[in-house]
């Protein structure tokens, strides 16, 4: 037994695949969660989780257990054995302004194996990872809600863990609501509608500590197919269904495409308009913006990417923040590749093209070293850096191997590489060597690393990119080009076969200045101050900001009053920002708004409007 302890011991560096995390104040050689129990109650009236998390560990090489934490409240840590449990001395580090603070747990010298630590604790109303909603800010408008939002590096904000996504856990839950609510989690439902307010999950398999999720409301659930359904407000559940009526055939083109999934059942989870994402893939159950709820399924790739995450991040993850291209990039590439299966080739390259411009304007804005793809964030939060660079550059990555190859060989590689490392976490380091022994020298002469090094090491675009050709907006780019010319007037363009991705495309390569005639003569036409796809509206109140048309002024007031979603909002506001009197105008709406922000929007927004360190 001793000496089998000693092997494992000495074996233990080599089974951890991950470096170390620069966003983590864990050292997963020393110990390594393997389970997780909670036992939580919402206080919705004091707006915290209280309760405790057991963690089942596996001992490494020892010495003190840390752990992260921001803004939790630690009453008590104990060391569970059999039917007796100790009290054990803790001790909370500084507060760090990226990481939190750190818990360190002295345990008993003689530990070894696996053992079971319970924290006691509670969570601060301020939790950077949780929102707690009064019941006006939802679509029902009579009960209240909390939603978590764990990526990256905010789940230690409700469960003391290590918090890094190179340590995998299972995990249980126990949660007790007012009666009157459903709790849903990125977890199997156990029990059960009875209304007496406890609700138990289980998470059978192993998931990085970002993927841990908490929703409660009112919430029903209605099915779509036998692996998938969606849970909302009953007030948008309808609209939801109809919207996400394909997620069962996404997930079975999904499964054709990359392999088994994995993860038993594939829920959608609408949100409040205040989640500050457009979705994000919890295990089971993605978490979806209610801002896609366009009418027409025109923005339903969202649950396409979303639900490629079940492959690319949640099965094979991110070792840590620095790779967060490995999880985005490849999900960019495999969301495109179910949206040509699912709606035609011709909708996935008019959302690459789009995606492509979006990338660049992202280039025009930000620092050459956050231009790479495997990026260095010691001592920088992942939020404040947050952009469309591993998603769009990744993709055209792929998308280049992709034509390299062909895309069956890739495809191939592609699958195997989620098998190899299915339930791991991969470095940037791990891909390289794994693309170079299996498609590299495979097929030689084809691409050398030294290509594939300059699009991960280097800023901007290689040339080996392939530029997606505007080619599918053929007929708009004309119409626009017309229109500027002054040689058709707005209301003879035809627009009435244009997809939202027409509109788009057509909104947002229109030229810096337009005159105010010309934008009354195009809102005229098209009523777009009004336009009820969120997308449009965004496009067409940026040209609105550039130019001031003060008409859409009324609209992106309220836009900016009911949507949290970053992506949507921040940059409407750095527009703003860029006048003394757009400016003044957004910090007030913001002041209004920011009592109904997420915290995360909140931060993100602050850096835009106040953008002098030190600042809170
Ligand atoms: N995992 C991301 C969301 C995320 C990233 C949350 C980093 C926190 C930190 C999710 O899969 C995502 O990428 N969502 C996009 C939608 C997508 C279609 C580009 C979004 O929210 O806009
Ligand atoms: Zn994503």
């Amino acid at each position: 037994m001793k000496r089998l302890a000693c092997l494992f011991v000495l074996l233990w560096p080599v089974y951890s695949q991950a470096g170390s995390d620069v966003h983590s104040f864990a050292d997963i050689d020393s110990y390594r969660q393997t389970h997780l129990a909670l036992d939580l109650s919402a206080d919705f009236a004091n707006r915290r989780l209280l309760g405790t998390a057991t963690l089942r560990f596996e001992r490494g090489t020892g010495g003190p257990l840390v752990l992260d934490t921001r803004d939790l409240l630690i009453r008590a840590v104990s060391l569970d054995s059999g039917q007796s449990s100790k009290l054990l001395p803790f001790e909370l580090g500084p507060h760090h302004h990226i990481l939190g603070r750190s818990l360190t747990i002295h345990l008993p010298e003689s530990l070894s194996g696996e053992f079971l630590l319970t924290i006691r604790y509670e969570t601060e109303p301020e939790a950077s990872g949780l929102q707690w909603l009064n019941a006006r800010q939802t679509a029902g408008g009579t009960h209240p809600f909390l939603f978590s939002q764990s990526q990256a590096i905010h789940a230690r904000s409700w469960v003391p863990l290590q918090d890094t996504p190179a340590a995998r856990i299972t995990y249980e839950a126990l949660i007790s609501t007012p009666p009157e609510l459903l709790a849903v989690m990125s977890a199997e439902r156990l029990a059960d509608q009875s209304g007496d307010g406890k609700h138990v999950f289980v998470m059978r398999q192993a998931i990085p500590s970002y993927l841990l999720a908490i929703a409660i409301g009112d919430l029903t659930f209605a099915p779509i197919g036998p692996r998938t359904g969606v849970y909302a407000d009953p007030a948008v559940l309808e609209a939801a269904l109809a919207e996400f009526e394909d997620t069962e055939k996404m997930l079975e083109i999904a499964e054709e495409l990359f392999g088994p999934y994995r993860w038993e059942r594939y829920d959608l989870l609408i949100l409040p308009p205040s989640f500050p994402y457009g979705g994000m893939e919890n295990a089971r159950l993605s978490f979806i913006t209610p801002t896609v709820l366009a009418g027409d399924k025109s923005l339903v790739s969202l649950i396409a990417h979303e639900l490629a995450h079940s492959w690319s991040g949640n099965l094979v993850t991110n070792a840590d923040w620095e790779d967060f291209w490995l999880n985005e990039g490849f999900t960019t590439f495999l969301e495109g590749r179910i949206t040509g299966a699912l709606y035609g080739e011709r909708q996935r390259r008019m959302e690459e093209r789009l995606g492509y411009e979006a990338l660049l304007a992202a280039f025009d804005e930000m620092e050459p070293q956050f231009e790479k793809l495997r990026v260095e964030l010691e001592g920088v939060d992942p939020d404040a850096v947050f952009s469309v660079v591993p998603y769009e550059k990744g993709r055209l990555l792929l998308d280049w191997l992709a034509a390299e190859f062909g895309n069956e060989i890739f495809n191939e590689f592609l699958n195997a590489f989620f098998d190899r490392y299915a339930f791991k976490s991969v470095t940037t380091d791990d891909f390289l060597a794994y693309l170079q022994n299996h498609l590299l020298d495979k097929f030689p002469g084809k691409v050398s690393m030294q290509q594939v090094h300059e699009w991960i090491y280097q800023p901007g675009l290689p040339a080996t990119a392939i530029i997606p050709p505007t080619g599918v907006f053929a007929e708009v780019e004309q119409m626009r080009t017309e229109w500027l010319a002054g040689q058709l007037p707005a209301e003879e363009i035809d627009a009435t076969r244009w997809s939202t991705q027409d509109w788009l495309f057509f909104l947002n390569n229109m030229p810096q200045k337009l005159s105010q005639p010309q934008l009354r003569a195009l809102d005229k036409a098209f009523a777009l101050t009004e336009s009820g796809n969120n997308e449009i509206a965004h496009s067409w109140l940026r040209i609105a900001i550039r130019n001031n048309y003060r008409p859409a002024w009324p609209r992106l007031e309220r836009y900016l009053l009911s949507i949290g979603r970053n992506k949507l909002i921040k940059p409407l506001y750095q527009d703003l920002a860029k006048t003394a009197e757009g400016l003044e105008f957004a910090r007030r709406i913001f002041e209004q708004a920011r009592p109904g922000h997420h915290p995360q929007t909140v931060f993100v927004i602050e850096n835009v409007l106040y953008p002098d360190p030190g600042q809170s």
